[in-house]
């Protein structure tokens, strides 16, 4: 279901376990909170974020594309803090018209409580709403919880780059790049890669 930033949000809703949420699109007024958010994540995230959201030029980077419409982003809310967030983002080049980034963290102490599941889903039909035809989901081959979330998601392993990132450390990584089809044709695709 393809649904618009603008007039679909914000939402309300209650996880599994109990915690209410709001979701609502970035704005400007998010930029401390996403800092904060960045900042107290555990070493083990920030290594492999592939954007450094605790630099205040990235996030501002980060809120200009959102506000330009080549990005769109959810924040999730309990209360007055931010609790993570869905952000699915377009490549300018024009032959990568069709595919959407995406990138979902949520709170340590808030994860397997359903909320990365519900933002996803959101996401999809955002990017239903901005044309997107596919969804790329870019990980490192050691977040085995992450792909295994995406995979429970729908995604599949469409490539393994060797070699490919660089951690905060400067230690490279096997890259994982998963997809989901929103247009359902993914029998166009190569067969699933084996990790
Ligand atoms: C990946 C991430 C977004 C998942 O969010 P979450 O809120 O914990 O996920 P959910 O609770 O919605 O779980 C979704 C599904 O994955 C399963 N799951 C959750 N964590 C899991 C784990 N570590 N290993 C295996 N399965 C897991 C859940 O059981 C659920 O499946 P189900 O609906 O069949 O029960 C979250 O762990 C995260 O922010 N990780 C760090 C950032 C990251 O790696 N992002 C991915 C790259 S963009």
């Amino acid at each position: 279901m393809a649904i618009d930033l603008a007039t679909h949000f914000p939402e309300h809703l209650t996880l599994t376990n109990g915690t209410e949420i709001e979701l609502r699109p970035v704005n400007n007024d998010d930029r401390e909170a996403i800092l904060g958010f960045a900042q107290q994540l555990p070493e083990e995230d920030l290594l492999f974020l592939s954007m450094d959201l605790t630099e205040p030029t990235v996030v501002d980077r980060w809120l200009k594309a959102s506000a330009s419409g080549r990005s769109a982003t959810l924040c999730a809310y309990a209360g007055e803090q931010l609790v993570g967030y869905g952000n699915v983002h377009r490549e300018p080049a024009p032959w990568m018209q069709r595919v959407g980034e995406i990138r979902v963290n949520i709170a340590p102490q808030l994860r397997s409580a359903g909320l990365g599941r519900i933002i996803v889903s959101r996401i999809f039909d955002v990017a239903q709403g901005m044309a997107l035809k596919k969804i790329l989901a870019r990980m490192t081959i050691e977040q085995t919880g992450a792909r295994e979330v995406f995979r429970k998601l729908g995604f599949t392993a469409e490539a393994l780059l060797a070699d490919f990132v660089e951690d905060r450390k400067g230690l490279s990584h096997d890259l994982v790049m998963m997809t989901y089809d929103l247009e359902g044709l993914s029998d166009q695709a190569g067969a699933p890669v084996k990790l």
